[in-house]
């Protein structure tokens, strides 16, 4: 029997969001569920009553008939009291619930024998879990957003101008930290023609700022920032003052501050001071997106737009709601991306699989139980610092014998190393000089070359584009080894085969790594626009 999914209207006030679109509910009807959405769930977010039933949705009028109705309930906000009382018993429900900061909310829907999937505790370094990971996804709205209401508050142009009425400058934009809504901020602003800098305590972000179009400016304090997990942590005193003074810097020369820090489990680290607003151009924007958080300004009024010392201070806490339609959209798919993990079978029926890490990282609740937090440690998002040389004999074990890490038990090693050590006495006891020659050479080449490739570290997008080009440029050179002319008195030139042979072993390894560029390129490109 086929469950069905119920998407109710989300009742937080502003909140113009909705957990499902039409597109989406297209979707779930093939992977085997019946959808049911209440009237007016979409309105705000332009999806109608009448493009769901076209989608195949049923439109149910009231929410305690819809939560009545619903195997399992997708929403976007923290559920209430009052929705948690229409929730079945044993029912299901996925979507924020943030359990750390709502330990009551959690005690309610155990009582309810709920299994609870909390979107907002996806372990998000798992490179699989990322399609659904809402917290980027929102993120990266409200960053976009956070420019067009940095744009709207703002009087003049981003972009520089010369034109017959006069020259404009182009507008300074200073985002402080620089995780997915900070980038997504960057990419914004430098596609509006702003001038972009960036600050953020994680070191590692600063290729990713330049890449998008902005400069990186330091903090003049070394200090590691990363906290674990690919989050921040709170730094010392004395980054902070070295901090303050940059910023204080940054505020007296640009136009638009956007801040996006914030720190795991702590109040947002209070980035820009009430001096700061005071020594900024008038006229000048600081769009707060911590502002929920206790923000990063000191002079920010959560959810209002204030103006202070003639600096207009947006401090909304519903940015991704503002641009509602883009949201729900890519909310939607997350969740969508999540119940096909949950529906292999596609047949309309979920599995909660707690041996799934992704599954098991959000399954807060489970039949009742709770379940939260779960019991291993998220891996770090960065990669690992190079003094670490404990973990690269493990890392290379790991490449060597299928990516599995264990060491190869002793007895199979002696095994191979007695079948190899016979067939190179068999082969030195019965070739020809010549050929024996040439044989240890290409052993001893295979070797080194292994040890070059697999050393190298994936410094580029993945592993793998790092290693291929690296295997392309062995071949490049050994081509080139080929081609080249004999040095004096060294070896006599191979046949012209094999000439031909290298290149068109260089011509290959040439589309290979040129052809890595363009398509480098065109994924930067991507962001960029
Ligand atoms: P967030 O919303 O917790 O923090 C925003 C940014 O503020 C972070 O970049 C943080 O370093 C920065 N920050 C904190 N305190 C600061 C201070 N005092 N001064 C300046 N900057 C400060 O982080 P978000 O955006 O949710 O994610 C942060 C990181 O998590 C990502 O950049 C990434 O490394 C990791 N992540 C990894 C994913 C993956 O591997 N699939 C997916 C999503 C996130």
């Amino acid at each position: 029997m086929p469950l069905t999914i119920g998407v109710p209207k989300e009742i937080a006030a502003g909140e113009k969001r909705v957990a499902t679109v039409p597109e989406v509910v297209e979707k779930l009807i093939k992977l085997g569920f019946a959808v049911a959405v209440e009237a007016g769930a979409g309105d705000a977010a332009n999806c109608s009553d009448e493009t769901y039933r076209t989608a195949g949705a049923r439109i149910i009028d009231t929410a305690a008939r819809l939560w009545a109705e619903s195997d399992i309930v997708f929403k976007v906000g923290v559920p209430t009291t009052e929705e948690v009382g229409l929730l079945r018993d044993g029912g299901t429900l996925i979507g924020f619930i943030w359990p750390s900061q709502n330990p009551e909310l959690m005690k309610q829907l155990a009582a309810k024998r709920a299994t609870v999937l909390a979107i907002d505790s996806l372990p998000r370094t798992l490179s699989r879990a990322q399609k659904m990971d809402a917290l980027t996804s929102q993120a990266g709205v409200a960053g976009y957003r956070a420019v067009i209401e940095a744009a709207n508050a703002f009087g003049r142009f981003f972009n520089g101008q010369i034109t017959a009425a006069g020259k404009v400058p182009p507008a300074k934009v200073f985002i402080a930290g620089a995780g997915v809504a900070g980038l997504a901020a960057i990419g914004t602003a430098a596609g509006l023609g702003a001038l972009v800098r960036a600050n953020d305590t994680r070191a590692e972000v600063a290729d990713q700022v330049v890449s998008l179009g902005g400069e990186f400016v330091k903090v003049d304090y070394e200090e590691e920032g990363s906290g674990g997990g690919g989050y921040a942590k709170v730094m010392s005193e004395g980054f902070q003052q070295a901090q303050r003074e940059m910023y204080a810097k940054q505020a007296r020369e640009v136009d638009i501050i956007i801040t996006t820090a914030l720190i795991p489990g702590k109040p947002a680290p209070r980035l820009i001071t009430a001096e700061m607003v005071k020594s900024m151009k008038p006229g000048s924007v600081i769009v707060d997106m911590a502002a929920e958080r206790g923000g990063n300004c000191e002079l920010t009024e959560p959810g209002q737009v204030v103006v202070r010392h003639g600096v207009t201070i947006v401090g909304y806490t519903d940015l991704a709601s503002r641009l509602a339609k883009q949201s729900s959209t890519l909310y939607s798919t997350n969740l969508f991306r999540l119940t096909e993990e949950l529906c292999k079978t596609k047949d309309g029926n979920i599995d909660v699989n707690m041996d799934d890490e992704a599954i098991r990282g959000l399954t807060v609740i489970k039949n009742g139980e709770i379940t939260w937090p779960p019991p291993a440690p998220k891996p770090s998002a960065t990669p690992p610092a190079a003094a670490k040389p404990a973990a690269v004999p493990a890392a290379k074990k790991g490449h060597g014998h299928g990516g599995g890490g264990e060491p190869m038990p002793a007895q199979k090693l002696a095994i191979m190393f007695g079948v190899a050590a016979a067939l190179f006495w068999f082969v030195g006891a019965h070739a020809p000089g010549a050929f024996l020659a040439h044989f240890t050479v290409f052993v001893l080449a295979c070797f080194v070359g292994y040890m070059v490739v697999w050393n190298v570290t994936p410094a580029l997008h993945t592993p793998l584009m790092s290693v291929t080009n690296a295997i392309s440029s062995i071949i490049a050179i050994g081509a080139l080894v080929q081609i080249a002319p004999p040095l004096a008195g060294g070896a006599p030139p191979p046949n012209e085969w094999i000439r031909w042979l290298a290149v068109g072993g260089i011509v290959l390894t040439a589309v290979n790594m040129f052809g890595g560029f363009a398509v480098t390129q065109r994924m930067l490109a991507m962001f960029r626009k």
